[in-house]
């Protein structure tokens, strides 16, 4: 038995919002094809928030904290840590985490979100495995949730294609066992953060500008740099949570990626000699939905019975700062 408290899942929950955009229907909004769309990435179709349905990125992760805390039966009570990876959160404050505090009541939590792009996720669940370890937090809500949608330029056919929205959110308890969360390794390179950013920081210019320049606001990307940095990225820090760990590539029971690009996860799949039939994908159905795609994933596979009792799985991100992680678990819901 480890003397050390680690946190362990025990209870996955996700949701998305009700419309779906297929590639098809992208074919009217700009110029592109379905058969472009699902070569280069393995998109097929994405969910996209509504106005006028329940689906702000408060409401999305609330909903999927609910279906993790029913399946841990934990009552919001008991929470002492709410942490949200977002990067389109309602407000630019309160955070939210925060927002879904009030909504779940969870009156005992501290509550608050983490800023690492499509990495959000992971640095969030390092985040609460480290104040779980410290002592510090009992029971943790970890969240990952997006509205790419409310930032993204539906002209530029080269970012829409690629994003939808969802959230994805884990509780974690503390638990002295050689199950939960194995180690976490986080990285960041903010000198290339211009190959992926929203400029709406436009905080930087006089509030009348930042009016004027309203498309500013919009996300933009150089995928095509991104693409080999991000397979280089996520193969290394892979490899650093086997290693740090002493386990080996075959040892891998489940691999649960970012879902950014179909052909980046095939590509570090085979770096890592994991076979894709142990790499969990949903990306065909969700688009890249940053933050959230992780826990979505890793929700419908643990839903679907793939992710069993003592398996060995790992997580890998890299998005916008640049940021990149790794996390190893050993499965115990
Ligand atoms: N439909 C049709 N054609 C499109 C298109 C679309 N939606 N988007 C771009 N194109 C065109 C480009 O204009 C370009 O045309 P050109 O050769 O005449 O200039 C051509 O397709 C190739 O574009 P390119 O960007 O080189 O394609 P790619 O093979 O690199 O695939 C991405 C593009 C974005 C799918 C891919 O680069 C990617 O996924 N990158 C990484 C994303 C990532 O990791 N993000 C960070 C983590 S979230």
């Amino acid at each position: 038995m480890a003397s050390m408290p680690r946190g362990r899942i025990v209870g996955t929950g996700s949701t998305a919002p009700k419309k779906i955009l297929s590639n098809v229907d992208l074919e009217g909004i700009v110029d592109t094809n379905n058969e472009w769309i699902v070569r280069r990435s393995g998109i097929e179709e994405r969910h996209i928030s509504s106005k006028d349905l329940d689906e702000t990125t408060t409401d999305l992760a609330t909903r999927a904290s609910r279906n993790a805390l029913d399946m841990a039966g934990i009552s919001p009570g008991k929470l002492d840590m709410i942490v949200a990876g977002t990067v389109t959160p309602d407000r630019q404050f309160p955070s939210a985490a925060c927002m879904v505090q009030e909504n779940l009541n969870a009156t005992n939590a501290a509550a608050f979100d983490v800023s690492a792009g499509c990495s959000g996720f992971l640095y969030a669940l390092s985040v609460a495995n480290n104040a779980i370890q410290c002592g510090n937090c009992k029971t943790a809500l970890v969240m990952g949730v997006e509205r790419l949608s409310t930032i993204v330029n539906w002209e530029d056919r080269g970012t829409c294609v690629l994003l939808g929205d969802g959230a994805g959110a884990v509780v974690l308890t503390a638990e002295k066992s050689d199950s939960g969360i194995l180690s976490t390794h986080l990285k960041s390179d903010g000198s290339l953060g211009n190959l992926l950013y929203s400029s709406e920081g436009k905080l930087k210019l006089p509030q009348v500008l930042s009016c004027i320049e309203q498309k500013s606001f919009h996300l933009r990307m150089e995928g095509n740099r991104l693409f080999k940095r991000a397979i280089n990225c996520l193969t290394d820090i892979a490899k650093e949570a086997l290693n740090h760990n002493a386990i080996k590539e075959t040892d891998v029971d489940n691999m649960i990626p970012h879902q950014a690009n179909l052909r980046i996860i095939q590509a570090t799949a085979k770096n890592l000699k994991i076979s894709m039939d142990k790499v969990y994908t949903n990306i065909q159905r969700y688009g890249n939905t940053s933050s959230a795609s992780i826990p979505i994933a890793m929700d419908e596979a643990n839903r679907e019975g793939l992710l069993r009792v003592g398996a060995t799985v790992l997580l890998v991100s890299f998005g916008a700062g640049l940021t990149w992680g790794s996390a190893l678990l050993k499965w115990a819901i």
